[in-house]
């Protein structure tokens, strides 16, 4: 029977064919030892020699790293490993030889290494890693489905900007000029709400930046989630909620992936609400006396936001920016003039900003203020301006870095490792 490697405990005794690739290949004359894996796991296969036919133990001489099999024996308990098992192998059908794989067990730089991504992907941490975006990715949609948010996409192709028009990814678009690449689906989603109250959408986003750091790629998925009648305070508790709903289920469903990466369990075993909250003014001033050259009206550098969060074990919130650090769509807040009701979520150990979000500016009058103040067309954004005419409500929203949030999770310095092929200022391949 054709079984699944990670099926591998229900099989204990029985004779199975499991189909894969080589890891590792060792041989010691008489008995040749085979790392292999199919995707769901990795086992031992054991090959002796005077188990199989003389033609087939000639021919697993051939096998190297990489080459593709067909493995049928029985599946024993490890000699001395608990919860291991292996295969005794008694046939085999080779799909391929390999070619001399160019990644070496050795370490690679890290150019090297993302121009064969195509096969780097194959590597057991970066195996980890995918698995985690996905369960990631699953355990988004769970929770918002739960949660009443309905998903409905937004365009990729966009007349205009949605955050700042420094950073556009701009494509010719037939008789009608130029089209950009989508920074976010938020101002779209905005239509939404009124027509589900909460919705979601998630997606390829471009960011033109100009940022060579560990947290920026020129292409990303973002889930941006927006809801009616919710206001600031709320928002966080949602975004909270969903962070903390997120790194439960990985907790539970990817243990296994966890320890291949050395992620450290305990920490991500803190993440559970209340997040920490803390005034963009009460930052500056906490990490000015920490040293930090850091201005009031600046934005926070890489280390600005792991200073910010060292002493927290939770995410940290920085909220109520100067209205000048932010996007146009955010609501005042009414406390002061000055300030807009917009929260960053900051990942504990340097990981940075996984959310940006905002209460949103729901009154027609002054949100055409803003914007001629702020030279945005007003032409093109109409559609926008006209959600606040036709029942407008309070309401507020937010949208992660699925490829941060990765990073977070697998504990992973550089962004480039969380997304399959990534897209970097001086990198388009593979
Ligand atoms: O903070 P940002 O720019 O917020 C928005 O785009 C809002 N419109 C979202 C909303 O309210 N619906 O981006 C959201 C998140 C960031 O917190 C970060 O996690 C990620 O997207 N992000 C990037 N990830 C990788 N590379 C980049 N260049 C990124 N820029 C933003
Ligand atoms: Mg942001």
């Amino acid at each position: 029977m054709y079984i699944l490697i990670k099926n591998i405990k229900k099989h204990l005794g029985k004779s199975v064919i499991i189909r894969g690739w080589v890891d590792n290949v060792r041989s010691s004359g008489l008995i040749m030892f085979i790392q292999l894996r199919d995707g769901t796991g990795f086992i031992q296969g054991i090959i002796e020699k005077k188990q199989v036919s003389s033609s087939q133990w000639e021919q697993a001489q051939k096998i190297n790293r990489e080459s593709s099999l067909e493995i049928k024996g029985i599946i024993k308990k490890h000699p001395q490993k608990k919860d291991i098992f292996e295969v005794q192998i008694n046939d085999l059908t080779i799909y391929q030889i390999a070619d001399e794989y160019p990644i070496g067990k050795k370490e690679h730089g890290p150019d090297f290494l993302l121009d064969y991504r195509h096969l780097w992907l194959r590597d057991k941490k970066q195996w980890a890693i995918q698995r985690i975006r996905n369960e990631i990715i699953k355990s988004t949609y769970e929770f918002l489905w739960q949660n009443n948010f309905i998903k409905i996409d937004a365009p990729i192709l966009t007349p205009t900007s949605c955050e700042d028009t420094t950073t556009l990814f701009e494509v010719k678009y037939f008789h009608l000029g130029k089209a950009y690449l989508s920074q976010s689906g938020q101002l779209y989603l905005e239509a939404g709400i009124a027509s589900h109250n909460r919705v979601f959408d998630f997606g390829p986003t471009f960011r033109a930046e100009k940022s060579k750091t560990r947290k920026h790629l020129t292409e990303f998925w973002m889930m941006d989630a927006e809801m009616a009648f919710v206001e600031h305070k709320e928002n966080m508790e949602i975004q909270e909620q969903l962070i903390s709903y997120i790194v439960g289920h990985i907790l539970k469903n990817c243990e296994q992936e966890l320890i291949i990466l050395e992620r450290d369990i305990n920490k991500l075993k803190n993440i559970k609400p209340p997040f920490k909250r803390i005034t963009y003014k009460k930052a500056i001033e906490k990490i000015q006396k920490m040293g930090s050259k850091i201005k009031l009206g600046d934005d926070f550098g890489a280390e600005d936001e792991t200073l910010i969060t060292q002493d927290s074990k939770v995410p940290v919130f920085i909220e109520k920016w100067p209205k000048n650090t932010k996007a146009f769509y955010m609501k005042t807040d009414p406390k002061n003039p000055r300030l807009v009701l917009g929260s960053d979520l900051i990942a504990p150990d340097g990981y940075g900003e996984i959310i940006g979000a905002s209460q949103r500016e729901d009154d027609y009058e002054t949100l055409k203020e803003r914007m001629i103040k702020e030279k945005i067309p007003i032409k093109e954004f109409q559609w926008y301006l006209d959600l606040r005419k036709y029942g407008s409500v309070p309401h507020s929203g937010f949208g992660y870095g699925l490829e941060r949030l990765t990073g977070w999770i697998c504990g992973r310095k550089h962004i480039r490792e969380t997304i399959p092929f990534p897209r970097l200022i001086n990198r388009l391949t593979p």
